[in-house]
């Protein structure tokens, strides 16, 4: 059996009523919420800040998993991690210190992501993979909801997969391998089968009228994958 998790994207949700957004989702059964951080910068596209994900903490039990595409990176992450950030997630390309950004983020008391965009070999994760928690693989370009799945990313998954549970043998921690852009019920097996432990869904699961049956139809593909895969059902400890 193997567990996953289901991180909807509020890049999606209906920005006028986030607090009611929030608690309709989780109800529906979300593990995290996923909460994009855009600068019109690093990508093309403006968002929210710390402010936006203080004001929405209590309105969800479960855990916040911000995703930043800001450049630069250092300077945002004790305003995020005050504001209830669970995990923080950076690109690598956004920030000059890698490594000090990852303790930086670690320091904080968040769990700490490296995001690899679609041309992000992984390479980048050399030296640093050891310290995190998260490996969030981008699966569109960052910037926007909506696009389609890259296929590429499945090869890339896979070979992470490999990496990841050597690493965790290594080192007895939990590194989960989050999936980010185009996923969806017709998608998430595949995806699911090829390495991927955490799935977020903006437009899938917020361009749903029924956001429990969206991610109940996750949900059920992601049931066969785990009834042929192993694994511990560890992921209980970051719900
Ligand atoms: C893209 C964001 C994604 C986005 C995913 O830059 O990082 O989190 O919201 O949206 P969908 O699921 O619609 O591709
Ligand atoms: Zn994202």
């Amino acid at each position: 059996m193997r567990d996953f998790l289901i991180a909807p994207s509020l890049l999606s949700a209906d920005f006028a009523r986030l607090a009611d957004e929030i608690r309709d989702v989780t109800a529906a059964g979300a593990d995290w919420i996923h909460l994009d951080v855009m600068d019109n910068h690093y990508v093309p596209n403006l968002t929210v800040g710390p402010l936006v994900c203080a004001a929405i903490r209590p309105h969800t039990s479960v855990p916040i998993d911000v995703h930043l595409m800001t450049m630069p990176v250092d300077s945002l992450v004790a305003g995020f991690a005050e504001a209830g950030a669970n995990t923080i997630s950076f690109h690598p390309e956004a920030s000059l210190h890698v490594h000090r950004t990852i303790e930086l983020i670690k320091s904080s008391g968040a769990r700490a992501g490296l995001a690899l965009n679609p041309a992000t070999p992984l390479a980048v994760l050399d030296h640093v993979i050891e310290r995190l928690d998260v490996v969030l693989v981008m699966s569109v370009n960052p910037g926007f909801g909506g696009q389609a799945f890259i296929p590429e990313t499945l090869d890339k998954l896979r070979a992470l997969r490999e990496r990841v549970d050597a690493t965790m043998q290594r080192t007895g921690r939990l590194l989960l391998i989050e999936v980010d852009g185009g996923v969806k019920a017709a998608n998430i097996a595949r995806i699911a089968a090829s390495g991927a432990d955490v799935f977020v869904a903006g437009s899938a699961v917020f361009g749903a009228d029924d956001y429990a049956q969206a991610i109940g139809e996750m949900r059920d593909e992601l049931e066969r994958v785990s009834d042929e895969s192993e694994g511990a059902g560890v992921l209980a400890v970051v719900r």
